[in-house]
């Protein structure tokens, strides 16, 4: 146990956005209509049958959250409760038996104890990437729902998502390819929405953006979100906005920056559809957040081929993003105090 409590010696503050193997995961297995225990586990890697539902026919989702170290030694994850919130929904539309809150937070909670030697220290940058997983597993060939699940939690210390530094200016390109449809997937963390963006991102990228900046399926005029993130818009009268689609991943990230923005800084804050092309130019400052991202400035975006440029030319972080994201960095380190009750400690017992 000595040995689990003493901090791998890595370069914390190198590290990008990474898998890197960790000594435990945890597994529950779901079968006959009951969810097992769970246990840590220490192999990365998972045997299933050639025919599981989660290989062909995309019966998976999946979460994200992270742990951090405070500057008293705490750990701390953020807000977990709504990540299990959502396993719940994704779970719900994809006829895979829920996992229960109970589970899901102690399988978070064994995975991040078990491996305290990766927790990134406070002051190095990095965190720990936390990702729950639920698989439909077993022999299956015809679209049914698969008859066994398992949920895995594995975790990875990891360093900012879009560059070496901690807060990057970021580009975006509209893409011709369509996310999600209205009544789909999009508001659910299916990784089939991911496999479908994957051109996206490359096309985005091909044309010198980070990412692909995704409009609504259905009329091509109102913003949807970025492939990894969602989308804030300050604008005059300090407003902030972020779009009201149903077609979006509801983000942790977001829905605390909306309210931060609310209550700390005092902008009005509202939730509505944004039509791209006829309010770009009244966009003071535009950012991409996740959990990933944390809150990335947009400098640009390119729209019909020609590049929009926001606060600065896009050179630098504005205001409103720079205020939002030292708050929120500030509370999920543990550095401030949590007034919110977000922040949720990880007992390491002995
Ligand atoms: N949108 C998409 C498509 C994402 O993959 C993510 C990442 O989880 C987000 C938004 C941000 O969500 P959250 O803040 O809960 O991580
Ligand atoms: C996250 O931010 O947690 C995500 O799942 C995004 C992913 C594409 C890395």
């Amino acid at each position: 146990m000595d040995q689990a409590k003493t901090k791998k010696s890595l370069n914390w503050a190198e590290l990008g956005f990474q898998y890197r193997y960790t000594d435990y995961r945890f597994s529950a297995t779901w079968r006959d209509g009951v969810w097992s225990e769970g246990e840590l586990l220490t192999s990365r890697t998972i045997s299933v049958h050639e025919g599981a539902p989660a290989l062909h026919y995309a019966q998976q989702c999946f979460e994200g959250l992270k742990a951090q170290t405070a500057p008293d030694g705490r750990v701390l994850l953020f807000r977990p409760e709504l990540n299990a919130e959502r396993m719940r929904q994704a779970a719900g539309r994809l006829l895979i038996p829920e996992v229960p809150e109970e589970l899901f937070l102690r399988g978070v909670e064994e995975a991040v104890r078990a491996n305290y030697a990766w927790i990134p220290p406070h002051g190095s940058g990095a965190s720990l990437y936390i990702r729950p997983m639920l698989i439909g597993v077993g022999e299956n060939l015809g679209l049914k729902p698969a008859k066994e699940f398992e949920f895995r939690v594995f975790v990875s210390p990891v360093g900012p998502y879009y560059s070496e530094s901690g807060l990057a200016v970021i580009s975006l390109a509209v893409s011709d390819i369509d996310r999600a449809a209205p009544a789909g997937t999009g508001a659910y963390k299916v990784g089939a929405n991911y496999a479908g963006g994957l051109l996206a991102t490359r096309e985005a990228q091909s044309h010198g953006a980070n990412e692909a900046l995704y409009l609504d399926s259905a009329s091509h005029r109102f913003i949807d979100e970025a492939g990894s993130a969602n989308i804030l818009v300050a604008m005059d009268g300090n407003r902030l906005v972020t779009p009201s689609s149903a077609a979006v991943l509801p983000s942790v990230t977001r829905r605390s920056l909306m309210s931060i923005a609310e209550q700390e800084l005092g902008l009005t804050i509202e939730h509505r559809s944004i039509e791209l092309r006829k309010e770009i130019d009244q966009f003071l400052e535009v950012g991409a957040c996740g959990t990933a991202a944390v809150l990335a400035p947009v400098g640009k975006i390119l729209v019909d081929g020609q590049w929009h440029h926001f606060h600065d030319e896009g050179k630098s972080v504005g205001p409103v993003m720079q205020q939002l994201y030292d708050r929120l960095v500030s509370l999920q380190r543990g550095e401030r105090e949590d007034a919110y009750g977000w922040t949720h400690e990880v007992v390491m017992g002995d």
